[in-house]
């Protein structure tokens, strides 16, 4: 829970000072009085081209009077709500390692939106995001207050905003927080203990299936994925409604592999620890229904979470075995390393019982998926042209960018088996394609998209650099989704 106290306030200067500006230099009021405070240290910065206001330029001056930090937002004409957001997580990063208790954030703009609030907001407290659990010393300092700065103190319709930007922030966090724990404190059941969790204070009801039920109702895919697993597997289901009563609801599934070694077709043992990522599309699932439930959206939604380790045993799943899912067809498994699609298969057939509106899933389900869009984009691929151009929307509006590969026909001849309905791996081309292609054999007619957010779910490297993301999980799909519901 982000504990960091937000608050408008007009404009007086402070121990810490963030202001934004554009490159057109121009400064707003409230920079000119800081300005003015500074002795004109901003307008020589300026002057002697010491800072240009572009888009990921800034520059700290630390000043006897305050401290004083200058972010550039680039041309005014692309401002976007995720520059914004990186631009908060900036000034949030940086009160932090001054130490400072309470900082201001002043943005060039005559007057602050809803949108900009909560994007503000987010920024501030992703930038501060530190998972921190394995480490002895947890002591993490924390700026206590954020003043956002603006013209008129009393809008209380922005205040709402403030609350909307925490409630999406926490989520984001708790998709990281899931997704960076490592397998061994991260089983199936815990992850069911943790919706369950979620769900006692909140308008959520979560239903776990433990192996005896899903013997019952026919999960092959989910239990031949588990079997060479210690762990048991399960199926974790959160349900939301917010909607209209026998409203049809959007059915979020989540690929939630708490270790994907690959079984018997084993991993290359390099960066295999990587692969306790896999569970982030179910992370991502697990934290929209909280986000979902906390900003009580107007619809009903569902969250399908099919949970397993993937591990090579005696008795794990092999190559060639053939089988039936719950919708009764089946599939011969060529690579037991392709089981994101074995367990997606089993529950995109169970999402049919709602009748849904449409169907979402989340998946980190192809290595090639990373080879053609890498790190800053999610692959994108369904059977609706209206959804996929709303998922897209969202995603520029959001900054998690999203690009859609063709799911033709040609692609779905690929995966034919000679023995079985269909096989669990195409040919050397195409892999994003042809596993998606597998899916689309589990959704029959209703409206669906995949994110194959192999590439986005957690950085090495900081790639997409933003300030608000670090090292390791990203939570990617929560804003997006979020996005997308609110703006149906
Ligand atoms: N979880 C992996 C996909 C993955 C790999 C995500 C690297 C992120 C980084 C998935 O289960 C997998 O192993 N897929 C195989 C499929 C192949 C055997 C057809 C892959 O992509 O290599
Ligand atoms: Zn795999
Ligand atoms: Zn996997």
């Amino acid at each position: 829970m982000n504990n960091m106290k937000k608050k408008f306030s007009t404009f007086e200067i402070g121990s810490f000072i963030s202001t934004t500006i554009y490159d057109d230099l121009s400064l707003s009021p409230n920079t000119r009085k800081i300005d003015k405070q500074i002795g004109n240290l901003i307008s020589s910065i300026i002057k002697n081209k010491e800072f240009t206001g572009k888009s990921n330029e800034s520059i700290l001056l630390r000043t006897p009077q305050t401290n004083v930090l200058l972010i550039g937002l680039g041309n005014k004409k692309c401002i976007s709500n995720d520059k914004l957001r990186d631009a908060a997580a900036k000034a949030s990063i940086t009160a932090k390692k001054l130490k400072t208790k309470s900082f201001s954030f002043n943005h060039d703009v005559s007057d602050m939106t809803n949108d900009y609030v909560e994007a503000v907001v987010q920024g501030s407290e992703l930038g501060l995001y530190n998972f921190n659990v394995y480490k002895s010393n947890k002591k993490d300092f924390r700026p206590l207050t954020m003043n956002i700065i603006i013209k008129n103190k009393t809008k209380t319709s922005l205040t709402k905003s403030i609350r909307t930007g925490e409630i999406i922030a926490d989520a984001i966090m708790l998709s990281r927080d899931i997704s960076n724990l490592p397998s061994r404190d991260c089983t199936p059941l815990q992850l069911a203990s943790r919706a369950k969790k979620i769900s006692s204070n909140r308008p959520l009801k979560t239903t776990v299936f433990n192996t005896d039920k899903l013997k019952k109702l026919g999960f092959g895919g989910l239990l031949g994925v588990a079997s060479g697993s210690q762990q048991p597997p399960c199926f974790i289901i959160m349900e939301y409604n917010g909607g209209k009563r026998g409203e049809k609801p959007i059915v979020f599934v989540g690929k939630t592999i708490t270790f994907d070694t690959g079984g018997i077709s084993i991993k290359p043992s390099a960066s295999m620890d990587e692969m306790k990522y896999d569970k982030s599309g179910g992370a991502t699932v697990m934290s929209i229904m909280q986000a979902v439930a906390d900003l009580k959206l107007p619809v009903n939604v569902v969250g399908l979470m099919p949970a397993t380790e993937n591990m090579p045993s005696g008795s794990a799943y092999k190559p060639g075995d053939v089988i039936t899912f719950y919708n009764k067809k089946t599939a011969e498994i060529l690579n037991t390393d392709a089981e994101g699609r074995v367990i997606l298969a089993d529950a995109l057939s169970y999402a049919q019982n709602y009748k849904p509106r449409m169907i979402i899933d989340f998946a980190t389900l192809t290595g090639a998926c990373v080879i053609a869009l890498g790190n800053a984009v999610s692959g994108l691929l369904g059977n609706d042209k209206k959804i996929i151009n709303s998922l897209f929307e969202s995603g520029e509006r959001t900054g998690e960018k999203v690009w859609e590969l063709p799911l033709t026909n040609e692609y779905k001849k690929l995966i034919k088996s000679d023995i079985a309905d269909i096989k669990n791996i195409g040919g050397r081309g195409a892999g994003t394609i042809t596993a998606a292609a597998f899916l689309s054999y589990f959704v029959d007619d209703y409206p669906w998209a995949h994110l194959d957010i192999a590439g986005t779910a957690w950085t090495q490297d900081g790639t997409p650099k933003k300030s608000y993301i670090k090292k390791g999980a990203t939570g990617v799909g929560v804003l997006l989704s979020i996005d997308f519901l609110r703006n149906l």
